[in-house]
Protein backbone atom coordinates (compact mmCIF):
# COMPACT_ATOMS: atom_id res chain seq x y z
CA UNK A 1 0.00 0.00 0.00
CA UNK A 2 1.46 3.25 -0.91
CA UNK A 3 1.40 6.15 1.72
CA UNK A 4 0.92 9.90 1.49
CA UNK A 5 1.32 13.27 3.68
CA UNK A 6 0.31 16.46 2.58
CA UNK A 7 1.80 19.44 4.01
CA UNK A 8 -0.91 22.29 4.08
CA UNK A 9 0.72 26.27 4.44
CA UNK A 10 -1.89 29.21 4.43
CA UNK A 11 -5.37 29.70 4.26
CA UNK A 12 -8.49 28.29 4.14
CA UNK A 13 -8.43 27.97 0.55
CA UNK A 14 -5.36 26.23 0.44
CA UNK A 15 -6.69 23.82 3.46
CA UNK A 16 -9.38 22.63 1.51
CA UNK A 17 -7.14 22.54 -1.82
CA UNK A 18 -5.15 19.84 -0.02
CA UNK A 19 -8.45 17.92 0.95
CA UNK A 20 -8.90 18.00 -2.77
CA UNK A 21 -5.40 16.49 -3.72
CA UNK A 22 -6.22 14.39 -1.08
CA UNK A 23 -8.97 12.80 -2.12
CA UNK A 24 -7.42 12.48 -5.78
CA UNK A 25 -4.38 10.11 -4.14
CA UNK A 26 -7.17 8.24 -1.78
CA UNK A 27 -8.59 7.63 -5.27
CA UNK A 28 -5.09 6.29 -6.68
CA UNK A 29 -5.19 3.56 -3.67
CA UNK A 30 -2.84 5.73 -1.86
CA UNK A 31 -2.90 6.03 2.31
CA UNK A 32 -2.39 8.85 4.51
CA UNK A 33 0.32 8.95 6.85
CA UNK A 34 2.11 11.71 8.84
CA UNK A 35 5.32 10.12 9.01
CA UNK A 36 7.80 11.70 5.84
CA UNK A 37 10.23 8.29 6.39
CA UNK A 38 7.44 6.10 5.48
CA UNK A 39 5.51 8.27 2.76
CA UNK A 40 5.83 7.41 -0.72
CA UNK A 41 4.47 10.47 -2.09
CA UNK A 42 5.08 13.50 -0.34
CA UNK A 43 3.39 16.89 -1.11
CA UNK A 44 3.77 20.54 0.35
CA UNK A 45 0.73 22.73 -0.38
CA UNK A 46 2.63 26.14 -0.82
CA UNK A 47 1.56 29.92 0.40
CA UNK A 48 3.41 32.70 -1.32
CA UNK A 49 1.22 35.66 1.06
CA UNK A 50 3.59 36.68 3.22
CA UNK A 51 7.92 35.82 3.03
CA UNK A 52 7.86 33.75 6.05
CA UNK A 53 5.55 31.56 4.95
CA UNK A 54 7.55 30.74 1.34
CA UNK A 55 10.60 30.43 3.65
CA UNK A 56 9.06 27.83 5.70
CA UNK A 57 9.08 25.88 2.32
CA UNK A 58 12.46 25.77 1.57
CA UNK A 59 13.45 25.02 5.03
CA UNK A 60 11.20 21.87 4.76
CA UNK A 61 12.45 21.30 1.49
CA UNK A 62 16.27 21.54 2.41
CA UNK A 63 15.48 18.35 4.97
CA UNK A 64 14.11 16.51 2.60
CA UNK A 65 17.00 16.04 0.48
CA UNK A 66 18.62 13.38 2.22
CA UNK A 67 15.34 11.34 2.55
CA UNK A 68 15.48 11.74 -1.15
CA UNK A 69 18.74 10.51 -1.49
CA UNK A 70 18.06 7.18 0.35
CA UNK A 71 14.62 6.58 -1.36
CA UNK A 72 15.08 7.70 -4.86
CA UNK A 73 11.42 6.20 -5.67
CA UNK A 74 9.92 8.65 -3.26
CA UNK A 75 7.95 11.84 -5.43
CA UNK A 76 8.34 15.21 -3.98
CA UNK A 77 5.56 17.73 -5.48
CA UNK A 78 5.04 21.32 -4.58
CA UNK A 79 1.77 22.73 -5.14
CA UNK A 80 -0.37 26.17 -4.56
CA UNK A 81 0.39 29.86 -4.58
CA UNK A 82 4.00 29.79 -4.61
CA UNK A 83 4.03 27.68 -7.62
CA UNK A 84 1.88 30.24 -9.58
CA UNK A 85 5.55 32.47 -9.67
CA UNK A 86 8.07 31.40 -12.51
CA UNK A 87 10.89 32.95 -10.25
CA UNK A 88 9.91 30.49 -7.44
CA UNK A 89 10.14 27.32 -10.50
CA UNK A 90 13.32 28.85 -11.01
CA UNK A 91 15.11 28.54 -7.98
CA UNK A 92 13.51 25.18 -7.33
CA UNK A 93 13.93 23.83 -10.85
CA UNK A 94 18.19 24.90 -10.32
CA UNK A 95 18.63 24.81 -6.63
CA UNK A 96 16.33 21.85 -5.24
CA UNK A 97 16.79 19.22 -8.20
CA UNK A 98 15.24 16.24 -5.82
CA UNK A 99 11.53 18.22 -6.52
CA UNK A 100 9.73 15.41 -8.95
CA UNK A 101 6.43 17.36 -9.99
CA UNK A 102 5.15 20.75 -9.87
CA UNK A 103 1.89 22.15 -10.20
CA UNK A 104 -0.47 25.13 -9.83
CA UNK A 105 -3.57 26.47 -8.26
CA UNK A 106 -6.29 26.17 -11.04
CA UNK A 107 -5.07 22.47 -12.27
CA UNK A 108 -4.71 19.98 -9.13
CA UNK A 109 -7.40 17.66 -11.26
CA UNK A 110 -4.15 16.96 -13.24
CA UNK A 111 -2.66 15.63 -10.72
CA UNK A 112 -2.89 11.51 -11.69
CA UNK A 113 -1.57 12.41 -14.96
CA UNK A 114 1.30 14.34 -13.72
CA UNK A 115 2.43 11.61 -11.44
CA UNK A 116 2.05 8.81 -14.43
CA UNK A 117 4.42 11.17 -16.13
CA UNK A 118 7.41 11.87 -13.47
CA UNK A 119 6.79 7.60 -13.54
CA UNK A 120 7.16 7.13 -17.36
CA UNK A 121 10.11 10.09 -17.50
CA UNK A 122 11.68 10.20 -14.47
CA UNK A 123 12.10 14.19 -15.13
CA UNK A 124 10.82 17.06 -12.77
CA UNK A 125 7.18 17.70 -14.49
CA UNK A 126 5.80 21.14 -14.02
CA UNK A 127 2.21 22.19 -15.09
CA UNK A 128 1.05 25.39 -14.47
CA UNK A 129 -1.39 27.56 -15.95
CA UNK A 130 -1.61 31.03 -15.45
CA UNK A 131 -5.24 31.88 -15.78
CA UNK A 132 -8.36 29.76 -14.65
CA UNK A 133 -10.34 30.60 -17.81
CA UNK A 134 -12.68 27.63 -16.67
CA UNK A 135 -13.73 26.70 -13.50
CA UNK A 136 -13.12 22.40 -13.01
CA UNK A 137 -16.13 22.26 -10.74
CA UNK A 138 -16.18 18.34 -10.41
CA UNK A 139 -12.92 17.53 -7.89
CA UNK A 140 -14.59 15.61 -5.03
CA UNK A 141 -12.87 16.76 -1.51
CA UNK A 142 -11.55 14.07 1.14
CA UNK A 143 -13.18 16.19 3.99
CA UNK A 144 -11.22 16.14 7.31
CA UNK A 145 -14.63 16.78 9.55
CA UNK A 146 -17.72 15.35 8.73
CA UNK A 147 -19.72 17.77 10.27
CA UNK A 148 -18.32 20.90 8.93
CA UNK A 149 -16.93 21.37 5.46
CA UNK A 150 -15.11 24.02 3.32
CA UNK A 151 -17.15 25.08 -0.28
CA UNK A 152 -15.81 26.91 -2.86
CA UNK A 153 -17.64 29.76 -3.87
CA UNK A 154 -15.34 32.07 -6.01
CA UNK A 155 -11.93 31.80 -7.05
CA UNK A 156 -8.93 34.66 -7.70
CA UNK A 157 -9.53 38.16 -6.93
CA UNK A 158 -9.80 41.53 -8.78
CA UNK A 159 -9.12 44.01 -6.37
CA UNK A 160 -5.21 44.28 -6.49
CA UNK A 161 -4.89 45.70 -3.24
CA UNK A 162 -1.07 47.11 -3.71
CA UNK A 163 0.26 45.02 -0.86
CA UNK A 164 -0.89 41.33 -1.71
CA UNK A 165 0.24 38.66 -4.42
CA UNK A 166 -3.36 36.93 -4.45
CA UNK A 167 -5.04 38.43 -7.52
CA UNK A 168 -1.19 37.79 -9.77
CA UNK A 169 -1.12 34.00 -8.39
CA UNK A 170 -4.84 32.70 -8.25
CA UNK A 171 -6.05 34.91 -11.01
CA UNK A 172 -9.08 36.65 -11.96
CA UNK A 173 -12.12 36.38 -10.24
CA UNK A 174 -14.19 33.76 -11.53
CA UNK A 175 -17.95 32.72 -9.44
CA UNK A 176 -19.10 29.33 -9.43
CA UNK A 177 -22.56 28.68 -10.65
CA UNK A 178 -25.28 28.66 -7.71
CA UNK A 179 -26.61 25.34 -9.00
CA UNK A 180 -23.05 23.75 -8.72
CA UNK A 181 -22.50 25.14 -5.34
CA UNK A 182 -26.18 24.70 -4.06
CA UNK A 183 -25.97 21.04 -4.90
CA UNK A 184 -22.66 20.66 -3.41
CA UNK A 185 -23.80 21.94 -0.01
CA UNK A 186 -27.37 19.62 -0.33
CA UNK A 187 -24.72 16.43 -0.73
CA UNK A 188 -22.98 17.25 2.24
CA UNK A 189 -26.26 17.89 4.95
CA UNK A 190 -26.94 14.76 3.30
CA UNK A 191 -24.49 13.27 4.67
CA UNK A 192 -24.73 14.80 8.00
CA UNK A 193 -22.49 17.71 7.27
CA UNK A 194 -23.96 20.77 10.25
CA UNK A 195 -21.91 23.65 9.16
CA UNK A 196 -20.08 24.95 5.80
CA UNK A 197 -18.40 28.10 5.30
CA UNK A 198 -18.27 29.81 1.83
CA UNK A 199 -14.90 30.45 0.78
CA UNK A 200 -13.76 33.09 -1.77
CA UNK A 201 -11.14 36.03 -1.67
CA UNK A 202 -14.32 38.29 -1.95
CA UNK A 203 -17.53 36.66 -1.61
CA UNK A 204 -18.96 39.97 -1.14
CA UNK A 205 -18.79 40.37 -4.89
CA UNK A 206 -19.89 36.78 -5.42
CA UNK A 207 -22.07 36.61 -8.69
CA UNK A 208 -20.29 39.63 -10.69
CA UNK A 209 -18.43 37.36 -13.23
CA UNK A 210 -22.22 35.19 -13.71
CA UNK A 211 -23.50 37.71 -16.06
CA UNK A 212 -26.81 38.04 -14.66
CA UNK A 213 -27.89 39.85 -11.05
CA UNK A 214 -27.26 36.83 -8.64
CA UNK A 215 -25.98 37.96 -5.50
CA UNK A 216 -24.21 37.18 -2.59
CA UNK A 217 -27.32 37.55 -0.82
CA UNK A 218 -29.42 35.82 -3.09
CA UNK A 219 -26.83 32.58 -2.83
CA UNK A 220 -26.94 32.83 1.23
CA UNK A 221 -30.65 32.63 1.13
CA UNK A 222 -30.99 29.17 -0.83
CA UNK A 223 -28.21 28.08 0.97
CA UNK A 224 -30.50 28.76 4.15
CA UNK A 225 -33.16 26.82 2.55
CA UNK A 226 -31.02 23.21 2.75
CA UNK A 227 -32.54 21.08 5.10
CA UNK A 228 -30.49 19.51 8.20
CA UNK A 229 -27.88 22.11 7.13
CA UNK A 230 -27.42 24.16 10.36
CA UNK A 231 -24.65 26.95 9.75
CA UNK A 232 -23.18 29.24 7.48
CA UNK A 233 -19.98 30.77 7.42
CA UNK A 234 -18.19 32.80 5.17
CA UNK A 235 -14.83 34.27 4.33
CA UNK A 236 -13.56 36.95 3.54
CA UNK A 237 -15.32 40.12 2.92
CA UNK A 238 -14.47 43.58 1.24
CA UNK A 239 -15.63 46.07 3.13
CA UNK A 240 -16.31 47.99 -0.18
CA UNK A 241 -18.45 45.33 -1.22
CA UNK A 242 -20.31 44.29 1.88
CA UNK A 243 -23.71 45.07 0.68
CA UNK A 244 -27.05 46.17 2.51
CA UNK A 245 -28.98 42.88 1.63
CA UNK A 246 -26.19 41.16 3.37
CA UNK A 247 -25.62 42.91 6.15
CA UNK A 248 -29.85 42.29 6.67
CA UNK A 249 -29.18 38.41 6.29
CA UNK A 250 -28.05 38.46 9.18
CA UNK A 251 -31.42 39.31 10.72
CA UNK A 252 -33.34 36.98 8.09
CA UNK A 253 -31.30 33.95 7.73
CA UNK A 254 -31.77 31.79 10.94
CA UNK A 255 -28.35 29.72 9.63
CA UNK A 256 -26.23 32.53 9.15
CA UNK A 257 -23.71 32.30 12.02
CA UNK A 258 -23.96 36.03 14.08
CA UNK A 259 -19.79 36.51 13.24
CA UNK A 260 -18.54 38.66 10.54
CA UNK A 261 -14.83 38.46 9.24
CA UNK A 262 -14.11 42.18 7.89
CA UNK A 263 -10.80 43.22 7.09
CA UNK A 264 -9.75 46.85 7.76
CA UNK A 265 -5.86 46.68 7.27
CA UNK A 266 -5.57 50.05 8.61
CA UNK A 267 -7.45 52.73 10.42
CA UNK A 268 -6.00 55.38 8.28
CA UNK A 269 -7.57 56.93 5.62
CA UNK A 270 -3.83 58.15 3.90
CA UNK A 271 -2.86 54.42 4.25
CA UNK A 272 -6.22 52.46 3.19
CA UNK A 273 -6.29 55.12 -0.20
CA UNK A 274 -2.12 53.85 -0.74
CA UNK A 275 -3.16 50.50 -0.01
CA UNK A 276 -6.08 50.53 -2.70
CA UNK A 277 -8.91 49.66 -0.49
CA UNK A 278 -11.45 52.01 -2.10
CA UNK A 279 -12.96 52.61 1.26
CA UNK A 280 -12.54 55.61 4.47
CA UNK A 281 -12.36 54.77 8.01
CA UNK A 282 -15.35 56.03 8.00
CA UNK A 283 -16.94 53.75 5.61
CA UNK A 284 -15.18 50.90 7.75
CA UNK A 285 -17.12 52.36 10.94
CA UNK A 286 -20.74 52.99 9.61
CA UNK A 287 -20.80 49.00 8.56
CA UNK A 288 -19.64 48.04 12.00
CA UNK A 289 -22.41 50.40 13.32
CA UNK A 290 -24.99 49.68 11.07
CA UNK A 291 -24.63 45.63 11.68
CA UNK A 292 -24.18 46.12 15.20
CA UNK A 293 -27.51 47.85 15.66
CA UNK A 294 -29.48 44.78 14.04
CA UNK A 295 -27.55 41.92 15.79
CA UNK A 296 -25.98 43.70 18.74
CA UNK A 297 -24.23 40.20 19.77
CA UNK A 298 -22.27 39.73 16.42
CA UNK A 299 -19.03 39.03 16.50
CA UNK A 300 -16.73 41.14 14.74
CA UNK A 301 -13.54 39.91 13.72
CA UNK A 302 -10.69 41.23 11.48
CA UNK A 303 -7.01 41.19 9.40
CA UNK A 304 -4.75 44.75 10.00
CA UNK A 305 -1.24 44.74 8.62
CA UNK A 306 1.07 47.05 10.62
CA UNK A 307 4.04 48.44 8.89
CA UNK A 308 2.69 49.51 5.47
CA UNK A 309 5.10 51.38 3.82
CA UNK A 310 5.18 55.28 4.41
CA UNK A 311 2.11 54.04 7.98
CA UNK A 312 3.74 57.03 10.27
CA UNK A 313 3.25 56.99 14.43
CA UNK A 314 -0.09 59.20 13.71
CA UNK A 315 -1.08 56.83 10.71
CA UNK A 316 -0.54 53.71 13.27
CA UNK A 317 -1.98 55.73 16.46
CA UNK A 318 -5.58 55.99 14.14
CA UNK A 319 -5.53 52.00 13.66
CA UNK A 320 -5.50 52.07 17.41
CA UNK A 321 -8.43 54.26 17.80
CA UNK A 322 -10.22 52.26 15.63
CA UNK A 323 -9.55 49.11 16.97
CA UNK A 324 -10.92 50.73 20.08
CA UNK A 325 -13.88 52.51 18.80
CA UNK A 326 -14.64 48.82 16.73
CA UNK A 327 -13.59 46.90 19.41
CA UNK A 328 -12.93 43.59 17.66
CA UNK A 329 -13.80 39.93 19.10
CA UNK A 330 -10.31 39.29 17.65
CA UNK A 331 -7.76 40.62 14.51
CA UNK A 332 -5.15 38.69 12.70
CA UNK A 333 -2.16 40.62 12.67
CA UNK A 334 0.55 40.98 10.11
CA UNK A 335 3.89 42.58 9.77
CA UNK A 336 3.91 44.12 6.49
CA UNK A 337 5.70 41.91 4.16
CA UNK A 338 7.18 43.25 0.55
CA UNK A 339 5.93 40.64 -2.01
CA UNK A 340 8.23 41.14 -5.08
CA UNK A 341 5.80 42.72 -8.11
CA UNK A 342 2.90 44.06 -6.16
CA UNK A 343 3.14 47.78 -5.80
CA UNK A 344 3.91 48.43 -2.39
CA UNK A 345 6.80 46.67 -2.57
CA UNK A 346 8.40 49.42 -4.77
CA UNK A 347 7.17 52.27 -2.83
CA UNK A 348 9.99 54.53 -1.74
CA UNK A 349 9.21 55.08 1.87
CA UNK A 350 9.57 51.17 4.11
CA UNK A 351 8.97 51.25 7.37
CA UNK A 352 12.18 49.94 9.42
CA UNK A 353 11.72 46.32 11.03
CA UNK A 354 12.42 47.66 14.76
CA UNK A 355 9.57 50.15 14.21
CA UNK A 356 7.31 47.32 12.55
CA UNK A 357 7.89 45.16 15.43
CA UNK A 358 7.33 48.28 18.47
CA UNK A 359 3.94 49.17 16.65
CA UNK A 360 3.01 45.53 16.40
CA UNK A 361 3.37 44.89 20.06
CA UNK A 362 1.39 47.77 20.84
CA UNK A 363 -1.39 46.70 18.77
CA UNK A 364 -1.74 43.06 20.21
CA UNK A 365 -1.29 45.02 23.64
CA UNK A 366 -4.59 47.04 22.81
CA UNK A 367 -6.25 44.18 20.85
CA UNK A 368 -5.63 41.39 24.18
CA UNK A 369 -7.83 43.16 26.71
CA UNK A 370 -10.31 43.77 24.09
CA UNK A 371 -10.53 40.50 23.47
CA UNK A 372 -11.29 39.36 26.60
CA UNK A 373 -13.63 42.15 27.58
CA UNK A 374 -15.54 40.89 24.64
CA UNK A 375 -15.67 37.48 26.25
CA UNK A 376 -15.99 38.33 29.68
CA UNK A 377 -19.58 39.65 28.57
CA UNK A 378 -20.65 36.17 27.46
CA UNK A 379 -20.24 34.85 31.22
CA UNK A 380 -23.46 33.26 32.01
CA UNK A 381 -24.77 33.32 28.83
CA UNK A 382 -25.95 29.86 26.93
CA UNK A 383 -23.78 29.11 23.79
CA UNK A 384 -24.87 26.36 20.89
CA UNK A 385 -21.85 24.52 20.11
CA UNK A 386 -20.82 22.65 17.11
CA UNK A 387 -18.99 20.11 19.35
CA UNK A 388 -15.53 19.55 17.55
CA UNK A 389 -13.29 16.59 19.05
CA UNK A 390 -11.96 15.90 22.76
CA UNK A 391 -9.53 19.36 24.33
CA UNK A 392 -5.63 18.90 22.86
CA UNK A 393 -4.82 20.00 26.51
CA UNK A 394 -7.46 17.61 28.60
CA UNK A 395 -8.79 14.69 27.60
CA UNK A 396 -12.00 15.37 29.88
CA UNK A 397 -13.00 18.01 28.25
CA UNK A 398 -14.64 19.04 24.82
CA UNK A 399 -13.81 21.67 22.55
CA UNK A 400 -16.10 23.17 19.85
CA UNK A 401 -16.95 26.25 18.10
CA UNK A 402 -19.79 28.61 19.11
CA UNK A 403 -21.98 30.50 17.08
CA UNK A 404 -20.17 33.66 16.98
CA UNK A 405 -16.78 31.77 16.19
CA UNK A 406 -15.24 31.65 19.99
CA UNK A 407 -13.37 28.28 21.06
CA UNK A 408 -15.56 27.29 24.02
CA UNK A 409 -14.37 24.08 26.35
CA UNK A 410 -16.78 21.80 28.37
CA UNK A 411 -16.29 18.51 30.09
CA UNK A 412 -18.84 15.89 27.94
CA UNK A 413 -18.63 12.89 26.28
CA UNK A 414 -16.85 12.32 23.14
CA UNK A 415 -20.13 10.65 21.39
CA UNK A 416 -21.28 14.72 21.31
CA UNK A 417 -18.56 15.37 18.60
CA UNK A 418 -20.37 16.65 15.83
CA UNK A 419 -23.34 17.49 17.25
CA UNK A 420 -24.60 21.17 18.30
CA UNK A 421 -25.06 21.36 22.12
CA UNK A 422 -26.23 24.24 24.58
CA UNK A 423 -23.22 25.28 26.71
CA UNK A 424 -23.23 27.62 29.29
CA UNK A 425 -20.60 30.03 29.73
CA UNK A 426 -18.58 29.88 33.68
CA UNK A 427 -15.02 31.84 32.36
CA UNK A 428 -13.28 33.09 29.83
CA UNK A 429 -9.48 33.43 29.04
CA UNK A 430 -8.51 36.20 25.94
CA UNK A 431 -8.45 33.31 23.51
CA UNK A 432 -11.56 30.88 24.80
CA UNK A 433 -14.20 30.38 27.07
CA UNK A 434 -14.84 27.56 29.54
CA UNK A 435 -18.89 26.19 30.08
CA UNK A 436 -20.60 23.42 31.44
CA UNK A 437 -23.32 21.64 29.36
CA UNK A 438 -27.02 22.49 30.37
N1 LIG B 1 2.11 41.57 4.16
C1 LIG B 1 1.43 41.38 5.33
N2 LIG B 1 0.17 40.94 5.38
C2 LIG B 1 -0.45 40.68 4.21
N3 LIG B 1 -1.70 40.23 3.94
C3 LIG B 1 -1.84 40.13 2.62
N4 LIG B 1 -0.69 40.49 2.00
C4 LIG B 1 0.18 40.84 2.97
C5 LIG B 1 1.52 41.32 2.97
N5 LIG B 1 2.19 41.52 1.84
C6 LIG B 1 -2.69 39.98 4.98
C7 LIG B 1 -3.94 40.87 4.82
C8 LIG B 1 -4.99 39.89 4.34
C9 LIG B 1 -4.54 38.61 5.02
C10 LIG B 1 -5.09 37.36 4.46
O1 LIG B 1 -3.14 38.64 4.88
O2 LIG B 1 -4.29 41.37 6.09
O3 LIG B 1 -6.30 40.26 4.72
FE1 LIG C 1 -5.50 40.34 -1.59
FE2 LIG C 1 -7.08 42.52 -1.49
FE3 LIG C 1 -7.77 40.42 -3.06
FE4 LIG C 1 -7.90 40.17 -0.40
S1 LIG C 1 -9.12 41.60 -1.65
S2 LIG C 1 -7.00 38.69 -1.84
S3 LIG C 1 -6.18 41.42 0.29
S4 LIG C 1 -5.97 41.76 -3.30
Amino acid sequence: MKKYTISTFGCQMNEHDSEKISWILEDMGYTPTDDIEESDFIVYNTCVIRKSAEEKVYGQLGHLKDLKRRRPDLIIALCGCMMQREDVREVITSKHKHVDIIFGTHNIHKLPQLIYSNKQTGKTVIDILEENKEIEDNIDANRTHSYKAYVNIMYGCNNFCTYCIVPYVRGREQSREPENIIKEIEALAASGCKEVTLLGQNVNSYGNTLGGDYSFADLLKAINEIEGLERIRFMTSHPKDLSNDVIDSYIELDKLCNHLHLPVQSGSNSVLHSMNRKYTKEDYMKIIHKIKKIEPKIAITTDIIVGFPGETEEDFQETLDLVQECKFDSAYTFLYSPREGTKAAEMKVQVPDDVKHKRFNRLLDMLYPIGLEKNEELIGETLQVLVEEVSKNNEEFLSGRSENAKLVHFKGDPALIGTIVPVKIESCTTFTLQGILV
